[in-house]
């Protein structure tokens, strides 16, 4: 990735919400303080945004991302609460809790945000910056902690800056964040499931409950959320997909990337193209789109074109080995 000019502002400046909104709204990437940790924000709804922000990330899959919200309300437009989800916002609500919830249908959040899964994770966070700024911009922001990945997180300005200069936007300093250690996630499915102990604690949560959070199984990483199978799995296509496809079988769609024709492919009911001018990060942009729109068409198999393994194709090419398996 290019080197970008990383501009920095301090959050109590007045000019410092229309600025981080007016970058948002433009597809950048702003570090901001929440409660928690400092959060690498972008534009939940514009998929080259959060595309860009995998690729400053570092990180090796798309693991999901949380969407910011500023109250309840706008949460309920992206997600559906049950019981249990709806006393825990009440309870915790703005504060240092996640809930993973099924979609809403109306969901506007980006795809890639959610890697393909049919659930989404949400929080209202505390934070009077990261509130005036997500009510500001008046759309969810995606916004994993602001490190590279495999870093720990970073609780101060300074800590954003070692890990992600030249490869963001805009870092918003608001001065060390308050309780340091990420948002607890909980699952609300038919039982609710601790995913991650974080900034609330368990006993808080089961308390507001008035019952016992179940918990993942022991040897569970916090790069892979969900086990296929255990709450919800990873988007896999209808259609079989075949990798790598340097020709075109009779009533195969074709996933597209870079301007080469494979042979073949001018018989194609159906072709789309990760990214006709072969870029990594507008590919990844389009991949879990494109998947489902071929997905829908009665294609009994999706073939692949080569895909590089540089950059963001590490994590393209995760998804589409999971996709094919
Ligand atoms: O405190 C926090 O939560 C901070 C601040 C910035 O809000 N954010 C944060 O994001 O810690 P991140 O991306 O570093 O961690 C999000 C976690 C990941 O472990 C991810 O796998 C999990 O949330 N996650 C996101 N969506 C999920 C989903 N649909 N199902 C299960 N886990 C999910
Ligand atoms: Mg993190």
């Amino acid at each position: 990735m290019s080197l970008l000019t990383t501009s920095e502002i301090l959050t109590d400046d007045p000019g410092a919400i229309d600025a981080c909104v007016r970058c948002l709204d433009g597809g950048g990437l702003v570090a901001f303080p929440t409660e928690t940790v400092y959060g690498l924000g972008a534009d939940a709804t514009n998929a080259q945004a959060i595309a860009r922000l995998y690729l400053a990330k570092g990180r090796p899959s798309f693991n999901p991302l949380i969407a910011h919200v500023a109250d309840v309300h706008a949460a309920r437009k992206i997600a559906r609460f049950n019981s249990d989800a709806d006393r825990l916002a009440q309870n915790f609500w703005p504060g240092p809790l996640t809930l993973v919830l099924p979609k809403a249908s109306a969901c506007n959040v980006a795809e890639l945000a959610t890697a393909g899964l049919e659930t989404i994770a949400v929080r209202v966070p505390a934070h009077p910056f990261a509130q005036r700024l997500v009510a500001a911009l008046g759309k969810p922001v995606v916004a994993p902690s602001a490190n590279r990945s495999g870093h720990v997180s970073p609780t101060s300005a300074a800590h954003v800056r070692s890990d992600l200069a030249g490869k963001i936007d805009l870092i918003a300093d608001g001065g060390p964040t308050e309780v340091g250690v990420e948002s607890t996630i909980v699952g609300c499915f038919e039982e609710p499931i601790l995913l991650r102990p974080g900034g609330v604690p368990r006993a808080a949560i089961e308390f507001a409950l008035g019952r016992k959070l179940a918990d993942l199984p022991a040897d569970h990483g916090e790069a892979q959320p969900l086990a296929p199978g255990l709450l919800t799995s990873h988007y896999a296509p209808r259609a079989a997909v075949r990798l790598n496809a340097t020709h075109l079988e009779a009533g195969e769609a074709l996933l597209a990337f870079g301007s080469a024709r494979i042979s073949g492919s001018d018989r194609a009911a159906v072709a789309l193209n990760l990214s006709e001018r072969g870029d990594l990060t507008e590919a990844a942009a389009n991949l879990f789109g494109h998947l489902r729109a071929l997905d829908a068409t009665r294609a009994t198999r999706i073939a692949v074109m080569p895909i590089p393994e540089s950059g963001l194709g590490e994590a393209i090419n995760d998804r589409l080995r999971r996709a094919a398996a």
